[in-house]
């Protein structure tokens, strides 16, 4: 097995700053050991994940508090939810948890914005550590300190800006990863390319085949990339005030299409590479981009096995659907939706658009 060397990423956020640790077996080492030690710790994991991992985590992590509770939650995209967090918190409450309390998010975006969220609420805020197990995690979710839950009528609605102390990213954890999430996964991936570095949508195209191939030097270097990148945004704008809204690209189409077909039919990375076709889609009809990069946008989403065509949610008014689901979003300001849009060069904005022409992107863009 070739050595894959464990690499640092540092996102700089003042007092709140801290590192990305990218490694294979980083779950069997003293990774953790420079963590402050404390009573309790609680490893928030699910059903499917903690069976894999919640021991060597355990093991890892048990000389440095006194006690290690484990939970695990019910797996899936249908279960972010208030009840679901409330587990969270009898969990805490029951094992008497206090202040000093160090939450363990193990598994993928859905465990760690829940465990984030949950981390940022219990006893005002106790610290918590990010332990993700998706692709789509270790390049997106797990850093940056976005947290929160669903609501029926909106993804992501409930939630707060909540850094975490660390995260490990273990891509050893990626083997046992079904292959349709390592290619949601791959979506959030992508997007790092046309937002904001051109030679790596060049790689990604040179490199796609092992990344599906689950090529660990392959693995390792997109999910650094894809961490420096949104260390660099992040560093920049960390409750998106501005900038911070390029890593939305594809969001915002992706968000309707989750909501309108039910949390949880489709996965969030699937969402996201069919709502970058659209995005790209909408660059190339406002001139924004020409014919040869929506070409190659189009082609790596392909590549990567995601949808291509967005599912039709309403069939007397299917754009307007789309359009009514978007106005929730929460980069809309006065109900007018603002979309995240490429340049060509390596470059995002954010921009209204007009009704009508997205209207005939959306026409154009589902099946
Ligand atoms: P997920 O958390 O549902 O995980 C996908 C599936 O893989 C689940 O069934 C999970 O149990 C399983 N799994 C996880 N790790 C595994 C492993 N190593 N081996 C086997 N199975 C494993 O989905 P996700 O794609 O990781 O995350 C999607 C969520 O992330 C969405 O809720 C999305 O809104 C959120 N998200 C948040 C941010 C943020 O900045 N906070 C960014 C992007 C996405
Ligand atoms: N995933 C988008 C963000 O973290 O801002």
């Amino acid at each position: 097995m070739t050595e894959i060397a464990t690499q640092h990423v540092p996102i700089s956020l003042g007092e709140r700053s801290y590192t990305i640790c990218i490694g294979r077996g980083l779950l069997n080492r003293d990774v953790f050991a420079g963590l402050p030690a404390g009573n309790h710790a609680l490893i928030v994991t699910n059903t499917q994940v903690g069976p894999l991992y919640a021991a060597a985590l355990r093991d890892a992590i048990e000389s440095k508090f006194q006690q290690v509770h484990i939970i695990e939650l019910p797996d899936g995209e249908g279960y972010k939810n208030w009840e679901t967090l409330n587990l969270v918190f009898d969990a805490l409450l029951s094992a008497r948890c206090d202040r000093k309390t160090t939450l363990f998010a193990l598994g993928g975006g859905v465990v760690g914005d829940m465990t984030g969220f949950a981390a940022a609420c219990y006893m005002r805020g106790v610290p918590f550590v990010q332990v993700p197990t998706t692709l789509l995690s270790q390049v997106d979710s797990s850093v940056g300190g976005k947290t929160g839950i669903n609501h029926p009528m909106g993804k992501n609605m409930i939630g707060a800006f909540y850094q975490p102390l660390m995260v490990v990213c273990d891509i050893g954890t990626l083997n046992t990863l079904p292959e349709r999430e390592l290619k949601a996964g791959l979506a959030e991936v992508i997007k790092y390319g046309p937002i904001a570095d051109m030679d790596f949508l060049g790689w990604l195209e040179s490199n796609m085949d092992a990344l599906l191939a689950r090529n660990a030097e392959a693995l390792a270097y997109a999910i650094r990339r894809s961490c420096e990148i949104k260390a660099m945004v992040v560093g920049k704008d960390e409750r998106e005030s501005g900038l911070r809204a390029i890593l939305n690209f594809g969001h915002t189409f992706g968000h309707a299409i989750e909501a309108g077909m039910g949390y949880g039919r489709w996965l969030h990375g699937e969402a996201v590479g069919c709502g970058m076709v659209m995005a790209a889609e909408l660059s190339a009809q406002l001139e924004l981009i020409d014919g040869d990069l929506l070409s190659r946008v189009r082609r790596l989403i392909e590549r990567a096995g995601l949808p291509m065509k967005g599912p039709v949610l309403d069939s007397t008014d299917n754009a307007g659907r789309y359009l009514e689901l978007m106005r929730v979003d929460k980069k809309a300001d006065a109900g007018a939706i603002r979309y995240v849009v490429v340049h060509g060069s390596g470059r995002a904005t954010m921009q209204a658009v007009d009704d009508d022409i997205v209207r005939q992107v959306i026409e154009r863009c589902c099946a």
